[in-house]
């Protein structure tokens, strides 16, 4: 078989055989087959994307380039959630405790921040002392203890997708949804879940632009992690505005325990507790949305959760009082405000500008090697739907230095969208997909 084969045969429209696929994958992993032909196949897939036959043998294949971990030992019910990606997006951060409380157990393995979406790793490492490379022993023991855990991927779990989504990345190849869903549920079968929740975001600040497109995202995720025997329920949400007030790695941490201490900004809390639902009914713990949200927001007003957090902190290697101590005051010293040009009413902070935006600012990267700030981001005081007064505070944005500040602010200014009258509310989650 001959790489140039199983590239022109995709090119064509035809359907890809499992050895043919395989072929690539394999020797891709291996070294022998170049990123330049990689990238020509990838490319190929996005214009004539793959069958439910073709994402289920390229996920099951990606899976197997690599290890799987073990959960057994430890009791379950392990259930986890997963989103596609946006700017202020902190759920994971929130909810997992709140599932644990609730006797799930939910073995998070998350990624890094790379272009305009945030990743939860980046955000957990501004916690000081925190750890998120845990070996698998490490993984294992902190889960069955706090009943989370949260870590990055190791070198051995799904190779495949490590070296498909950063050459994806640099080859206008992330969009497709085959390549999104092979990738997401190689890696969500490599943890261990049984059940998974998927926050399927669409709009400006997602990959999936709009919501006929996030839908056949879910689409796709649900039935090919069905056909590979997980329970999945997908939610789609919107993501044209930054989910809650805080973006940015330490104010996101900060702003996730606010919301586990009962003052989380209300679109955030939505978001979250809708998720956290559908794990609990995956989990078993509840039949129906309304009583899993009932239990999960009863355990929240407990306090179990913000304990369970902060134990993960120590368990993980972080320092809990120095967290609490920097909490409101760890910023970047290089900071500007954002005040109202008119008077009106505001109808959205555009979430793509603000990510990209972001990256300016040192919260998020262009290459996955480049470093991210812990204190850089922004705090939104007003969002879409307020009505507003010329001159009013918008947004505090902190950047780690001049230079990245004079970058970011032109953009920010311009994510601000305004109306004489009031916008229609923005509906957050539109639409529910399962089996
Ligand atoms: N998240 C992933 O893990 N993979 C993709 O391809 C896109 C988002």
């Amino acid at each position: 078989m001959r790489a140039v084969d199983v590239i022109m045969n995709k090119r064509d429209g035809k359907e890809l055989s499992r050895e043919e696929i395989g072929f690539l994958i394999d020797g891709y992993v291996a070294g022998e087959i170049p990123d330049y032909q990689v990238s020509a196949w990838a490319m190929a897939v996005f214009f004539q994307g793959l069958s439910p036959a073709e994402t289920a043998a390229l996920t099951e294949l990606m899976l197997k380039s690599g290890t799987a971990i073990d959960l057994s030992g430890i009791s379950g019910p392990f259930v986890d959630k997963h989103s596609t990606g946006g700017v202020g997006d902190k759920t994971s951060l929130i909810l997992a405790p709140i599932v644990a409380s609730l006797g799930i157990k939910d073995p998070m393995m998350s990624g890094r921040a790379l272009g305009h979406t945030g990743g939860t790793l980046d955000k957990l490492d501004a916690i000081p002392g925190y750890r998120t490379s845990l070996s698998i022993p490490e993984f294992r023991r902190i889960l069955a203890k706090d009943g989370f855990a949260m870590t990055g991927q190791t070198r051995d779990i799904v190779p495949a997708d490590r070296l498909l989504y950063a050459l994806r990345d640099v080859t206008g190849t992330v969009e497709s949804v085959p390549l999104i869903t092979a990738s997401i549920l190689s890696k969500k079968a490599a943890e261990g879940a049984e059940a998974l929740v998927f926050d399927v975001k669409f709009g400006s600040g997602a990959f999936m632009k709009d919501s006929a497109d996030g839908e056949k995202l879910a689409r796709s995720l649900v039935d090919t992690g069905t056909a590979m025997g997980k329970r999945i329920i997908a939610l789609l949400t919107d993501m044209n505005e930054p989910l809650g007030n805080m973006v940015g790695n330490f104010l996101e941490v900060e702003e996730s325990l606010d919301c586990l201490e009962g003052h989380g900004p209300a679109d955030l809390m939505e978001v979250t507790l809708e998720l956290a639902a559908r794990m609990v009914i995956l989990g078993g713990k509840a039949k129906e949305n309304a009583q899993g949200r009932r239990l999960c927001e009863e355990v929240l007003a407990s306090g179990k959760p913000r304990e369970l957090f902060l134990a993960n902190i120590e368990s993980q290697g972080g320092d809990v009082k120095k967290f609490l101590d920097l909490r409101g005051k760890y910023r970047s010293p290089a900071g500007a405000e954002i005040r109202a040009e008119k008077s009106g009413f505001l109808s959205r902070i555009d979430a793509w500008k603000v990510g990209h935006a972001g990256v300016d600012l040192g919260v998020g990267r262009n290459r996955t090697e480049d470093a991210v700030s812990p204190t850089a981001g922004v705090q939104f005081h007003r969002k879409g739907g307020d009505s507003i007064s010329a001159g009013d505070l918008i947004m505090r944005v902190w950047a780690r230095d001049e230079a990245g500040l004079a970058a970011a602010l032109p953009q920010l200014q311009d994510a601000v969208e305004y109306t004489e009258t009031a916008p229609p509310a923005r509906r957050l989650i539109l639409k529910e997909i399962q089996s």
